[in-house]
């Protein structure tokens, strides 16, 4: 007898509550929707932009990788080996913003990497950061 006055219990409830709903019921539907749609826009949005970072997009814009690749060295050291050799502290990161701006050679080897004048410290600090984060 219990589950049967629980379940009738229960669709009284519903039956009431769709009651003093209904009126509005289908202004609520249609909002939630509208609601929803939009967000889902904008969450996937986000997702292709923050696949790549602001990083990636910046040395894909300059000319990194005509020189650098993440696993094989090229003409430069690759940004494995960079990531390997220097630790993520602020005065490794400082030393290389310096040598993307300002250019130079002798750590690697005798080939020189060309100064990149144009790039704002900022942009530079980006770009190291990211080098030094791959594993
Ligand atoms: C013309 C080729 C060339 C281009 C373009 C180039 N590099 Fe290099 N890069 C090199 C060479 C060669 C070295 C090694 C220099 C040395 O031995 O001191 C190097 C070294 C580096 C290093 C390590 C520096 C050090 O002292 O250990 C970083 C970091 C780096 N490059 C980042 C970049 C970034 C970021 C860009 C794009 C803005 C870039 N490179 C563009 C050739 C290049």
């Amino acid at each position: 007898m219990k589950p049967f006055t629980l379940s009738t219990f229960v669709l009284a409830v519903i039956f009431t509550a769709c009651q003093s709903n209904n009126s509005s019921e289908n202004t609520v539907a249609e909002s939630s929707v509208n609601e929803i749609k939009p967000q889902l826009t904008v969450e996937s949005t986000n997702e292709i932009s923050t696949h790549k970072s602001n990083a990636e997009l910046l040395m894909e814009k300059s000319d990194c990788y005509t020189c650098h690749s993440i696993g094989t060295k090229l003409i430069g050291p690759s940004f494995n080996e960079i990531s390997k050799k220097y630790e993520n502290k602020k005065d490794n990161v400082n030393q290389l913003v310096d040598k993307i701006i300002n250019g130079g050679s002798g750590v690697w080897g005798e080939v020189p990497m060309q100064a990149h004048s144009q790039l704002s410290k900022e942009d530079a600090t980006e770009m190291v950061n990211f080098i030094l984060s791959i594993e």
